[in-house]
């Protein structure tokens, strides 16, 4: 109804913050190039914010009520920028209600709300979209729905946490432990004051949920994956991966099993010849294999104001070109049972401290790896086993100090 009535496509941010701030600011420098996509013009008319901003440019356009913008017929889009399931839910679902479309980079509500709210934006003949919720500035949301769908996936596995990709290399590259890594990323910006949902993998647990309720056509509860953080690795663990050859990333993965996922995260000992291997930094990539495809990979910024508010306004110009027309997203709102991630098979390196007799009687031969360093302990790489098995094995044996799957 708006595209009729005006030649200017109206839209409201609500939040705004690191995200929001962003997109007003791509919207403005981009302004000819975005309008030229669209096909019309494009005006940012309200900001939601619970702050005035006096004296800031945006200050006129501030409201504090969301029902403002959601009473407000001359509203086609909105971006959701608030962060947190609520009261970012409430609002999201006023804003499809009212029959605007709406595009979020708040993963929380995605996981958490995602299936019903397209759900809400299909029978209201609008969009629910989401570019921005997994890998920030990388398509890989729109790749799963869109460019992917002659394939059955067979595999996602991401770097999907740019704070704890950043510490993982500080830790190979300075040879530093955990908490210096957290502290040099806590200076620079790159992690929270209180940094457990990033090193604890809960970030990139609902990011692979998110993933895998795409590729699987029905949701994922993110509570359901299994999750590892890297708080407790540490510098010898970084030592034994490079006597390997390999190197450590915490992996947001799902993998086919069946008509099912096993989803999980956790650190991994990639080889130098898997893509993902040389992701460095605060750099993000999706690593996925689609049964047609084969293997692709995306590849970029995972984070921060401009590369993340870049995919929410990619998000606005799809969500503007169609108006009063529903883009379909298969996410049924049927929980999928996802696999046990213990039936999957791989090679565990262990450090114990046990003596070589112990580690043979309950693993048989094994590939020892020794660095310097590493006293009163015993490193091995184990046979390819189903986790399951390791499991009884590891228990028998006892003693152990850490374990790292290969990926
Ligand atoms: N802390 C998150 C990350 C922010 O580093 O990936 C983006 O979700």
């Amino acid at each position: 109804m708006v595209k009729g009535v005006n030649s200017m496509i109206k839209i409201a941010v609500m939040g705004y913050g690191t995200i929001g701030s962003g997109v007003v600011k791509v919207i403005g420098t981009n302004q000819d190039s975005i309008c030229k996509k669209i096909g019309e013009g494009i005006e940012v008319k309200y900001i939601l914010d619970l702050r005035d901003f006096e004296g800031d440019p945006i200050q006129s356009k501030v409201v504090h009520d969301y029902k403002v913008i959601a009473e407000d017929p001359e509203v086609a889009v909105v971006v959701e920028s608030m962060g947190g399931v609520e009261p970012a839910y409430t609002f999201v679902k006023a804003m499809l209600m009212a029959g605007k479309s709406v595009t979020t980079s708040n993963k929380a509500l995605v996981a958490a709300h995602g299936s019903e709210l397209i759900a809400v934006a299909k029978e209201q003949n609008a969009n629910f979209m989401f570019e921005a919720s997994v890998g920030g500035g990388i398509p890989i949301i729109r790749a799963l729905n869109s460019c992917l769908t002659a394939d059955r996936i067979e595999e996602i596995s991401g770097i999907v946490n740019g704070t704890t990709n950043y510490m993982l290399t500080r830790m190979a590259d300075a040879g530093c432990e955990f908490s210096e890594a957290l502290k040099e990323a806590q200076e620079k910006g790159y992690a929270e004051k209180d940094p457990t949902a990033d090193v604890e993998g809960h970030d990139a647990g609902r990011k692979i949920a998110i993933l895998t309720s795409l590729i699987a056509g029905q949701q994922v509860d993110f509570e359901d994956v299994y999750t590892e953080g890297i708080s407790k690795l540490s510098a010898i663990d970084i030592l034994y991966a490079k006597k390997m050859g390999r190197t450590i990333k915490l992996l947001a993965t799902s993998k086919q099993i069946g008509d099912t996922y096993a989803v999980m995260v956790a650190p991994f000992l990639l080889p130098q010849e898997h893509p993902l291997y040389t992701v460095n930094g605060v750099f993000n990539a999706v690593f996925v294999r689609g049964n047609m495809l084969g293997d692709a990979m995306f590849y970029g910024s995972g984070a921060g104001s401009l590369p993340t508010a870049s995919a929410v306004v990619a998000d606005v110009v799809e969500l503007a070109k169609h108006l009063g027309k529903h883009i379909e997203i298969e996410w049924r709102p049927q929980k999928l049972a996802i696999a046990d991630y213990r039936q999957q098979s791989a090679r565990f390196f262990v450090r114990a401290a046990c003596s070589k007799k112990a580690v043979e009687d309950a693993f048989g031969e094994v590939e020892y790896i020794e660095v310097p360093k590493a006293e009163g302990e015993v490193g091995f790489v184990t046979a390819q086993m189903k986790e399951a098995e390791y499991i009884e094995k590891a228990k028998g044996m006892g003693n152990i100090i850490q374990m790292i799957r290969f990926h």
